[in-house]
């Protein structure tokens, strides 16, 4: 292998700056040439291929965001778009591919490496959900930028009184939510993971006013419902007044975390690794504080474990 390519795709995350800088600083270290790709998939297909050099990712390991610009392409998803993608990166001497993203990326460098491209994964998203990781980039810093906004709600709900709900992103995952509930203290945490009844909040909100707390915090992961919609079930059912926070992409941006620029330096470090030894169609992970590589395909053949632990955890300690 001589010479290499890097990628951001699909939602950007906190982190995938660190995770370019380790793969081109990897690359070179290694006497291997490395391109980036601009725009995802969709600047693969258009040939947006640069060369990187050591200074090219200068000064980028405390940004948000990706240098490299993201982006979801639909065109990728049809068997044309691949064979346009694989054809530049041919056309470019490319003979591996470093994907930087979520699940939907994953799959598209799944069908690539069908093609006889070798592409290694790194796992980028706030969402935390790729089955054969615990944990992914940006979730980190996600999860510190909503506990900080819980702890802003929770002076404005104390001073009046008032119960809030605040939805967080997610996907259809709950990690984000049950995380930085448990971090922030919510009275309630509802997640897709496990079904909620209306008169359990209810209930809940009740029995903690009936012991003199004035003040309530709901969080609500995006995939179970809008917050809005959850405020006016409320309102219709119990006559309780809530007001609505709607994080939203606030929580993808800001300098990643600590934790989260080391995750990316290790994992962009590995998939180079990996690539090098002349291997494709593999995912990169953390599994007890190690850095591991399997088998792309285990991410959509096999299920993640539901986190039934801690949920019932933020139940005991929120009661
Ligand atoms: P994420 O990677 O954050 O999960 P998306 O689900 O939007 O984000 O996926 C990013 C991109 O990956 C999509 O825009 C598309 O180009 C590609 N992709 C997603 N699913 C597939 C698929 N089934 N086959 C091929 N490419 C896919
Ligand atoms: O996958 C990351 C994520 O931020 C999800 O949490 C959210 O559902 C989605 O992307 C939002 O996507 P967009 O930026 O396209 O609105």
């Amino acid at each position: 292998m001589r010479k290499i390519a890097v990628l951001t795709s699909g939602g950007d995350a906190p982190g995938m700056n660190a995770a370019v800088r380790a793969v081109v600083r990897k690359a070179i270290f290694e006497g291997l040439e490395v391109a980036g790709v601009l725009n995802g998939y969709q600047g693969l297909i258009e040939g947006k291929i640069e060369l990187l050099q050591l200074g090219s990712v200068g000064d980028i390991i405390q940004r948000g965001g990706t240098m490299l610009r993201s982006a979801r392409c639909p065109e990728f998803k049809t068997a044309e778009g691949r064979e346009k993608a694989r054809r530049q990166l041919k056309l470019n001497g490319i003979e591996g591919l470093v994907v930087i993203g979520g699940d939907g990326s994953f799959r598209g460098a799944l069908e690539l490496s069908a093609l006889g491209m070798p592409c290694v994964c790194v796992p980028a998203t706030i969402d935390n959900d790729i089955v054969g990781t615990q944990f992914t980039i940006g979730f980190d810093t996600a999860l510190n930028t909503i506990i900080d906004a819980i702890d802003k709600i929770r002076d404005t709900a104390t001073s009046h009184e008032r119960t809030f709900i605040v939805e967080v992103m997610g996907r259809d995952a709950g990690d984000l939510a049950l995380w930085a509930g448990l971090a922030g203290g919510a009275e309630t945490i509802l997640v897709p993971e496990e079904s909620f009844q209306l008169t359990d909040i209810i209930e809940r909100l009740k029995s903690g006013s009936g012991r003199g707390k004035k003040h309530s915090i709901i969080i609500v992961a995006e995939g179970v419902m809008k917050a809005e919609e959850l405020a006016i079930q409320l309102k219709n059912e119990a006559d309780i007044d809530t007001r609505v926070s709607v994080l939203g992409h606030i929580q993808r941006g800001g300098s990643p975390s600590g934790q989260d620029r080391v995750l990316a330096s290790q994992f962009g470090a590995r998939a180079v690794e990996v690539l090098k030894e002349g291997r494709g169609g593999i995912a990169i992970g953390m599994r007890n504080r190690q850095v591991v590589d399997y088998e792309l395909k285990e991410v959509f053949d096999k299920k993640g474990d539901p986190p039934m632990e801690m949920i019932q955890l933020s139940k005991e300690l929120s009661i």
